[in-house]
């Protein structure tokens, strides 16, 4: 695997993969890898002829410096472990490689910025919309590739691809979880094995809201999604919003044309966590 910190040595470097024809896979991280990200290399690796992870741990995106300080930073292990599984290229660089200056971009994002996520973390999808923009005009991949586990981002980076008309393909995957149904997650690594088994219960509490969509409303569905969640003290609610999977508004009752995806947001300690589950149909 060839390791890049420099966007200009990166950029070259795939230009004469490219020249010669070459199709280019890219899998933006920030590191802390685990089998989810590598669920988006085998995807990638599938469908290109290079495949390009990054690992950068974009400042812009967190609203809470205190989370930026305590992500998770585990790079030579995530380069063991992109090596292992094929990655032909990582792209490592500095902050300071990233923003040579400071950004005050503001992306219109639609909308889709200001509900759920956007509310307890504002500005955190204009800071993922700058670092991804960025990223992809290094890289210039023909396909990128995205979690469902981060669904409103996955939202969000569409939303944004078509309005900045990016030469880009953007591929959603879906989420990997561990045996007890927990999402992976970097920020898993946080937790205590104890806690961990705890956050199985996000899980499992969002089984009962798809099985609780077949008899009552969405607005019932949510109550109990909470009523259930609120009875372990571990956890700190934020929000459960079901919502249309294209729209992300709200959903007042089920339509049968439309997806219904409910999205959540947990605290553990000062841990924060995110899933999302199909819920009807
Ligand atoms: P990060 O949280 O490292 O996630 C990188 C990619 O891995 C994202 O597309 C995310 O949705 C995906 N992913 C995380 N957990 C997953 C799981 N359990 N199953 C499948 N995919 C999973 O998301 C980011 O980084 C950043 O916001 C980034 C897009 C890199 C911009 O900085």
């Amino acid at each position: 695997m060839k390791v890049f910190e420099k966007a200009a040595e990166l950029n070259q470097f795939l230009a004469l993969g490219r020249a010669n024809g070459k199709s280019v896979g890219f899998v933006p991280t920030m590191g802390a890898l685990h089998s989810g990200h590598i669920s988006l290399i085998n995807k990638a690796k599938q469908g290109n002829d290079v495949v390009v992870a990054s690992v950068f741990v974009n400042p812009t995106q967190f609203n809470n410096p205190d989370d930026l300080k305590k992500y998770p930073r585990t790079i030579e292990a995530d380069k063991a472990l992109l090596e292992k599984h094929g990655c032909n290229v990582l792209f490592f660089p500095s902050v300071e490689e990233i923003y040579p200056e400071k950004d005050n971009t503001i992306f219109d994002l639609g909308g889709l910025d200001n509900l759920m996520e956007g509310k307890f973390r504002p500005g955190h999808f204009n800071g993922v919309a700058m670092v991804v923009k960025r990223l992809f005009e290094i890289v210039q991949p023909n396909n990128a590739y995205f979690g469902e586990k981060d669904f409103q981002q996955l939202a969000i980076i569409r939303y944004m691809v078509k309005a900045e008309l990016l030469p880009v393909n953007v591929i959603g995957c879906p989420t990997l979880r561990e045996a007890s149904g927990l999402a992976m997650s970097s920020r898993n690594m946080r937790l205590t094995e104890e806690e961990k088994i705890e956050a199985a219960a996000i899980y499992k509490a969002m089984l009962e809201a798809k099985e609780n969509a077949k008899s009552f409303p969405p607005q019932k569905v949510k109550e109990f999604f909470e009523n259930s969640i609120s009875h372990n003290p571990i956890f700190k609610f934020e929000y459960f919003e079901i919502v249309d999977s294209e729209t992300l508004l709200p959903l007042l009752e089920w339509n049968s044309e439309r997806k219904a995806v409910g999205c959540v947001a947990i605290w553990i300690r000062d841990v924060r966590l995110i899933d999302n589950l199909l819920i009807f149909p």
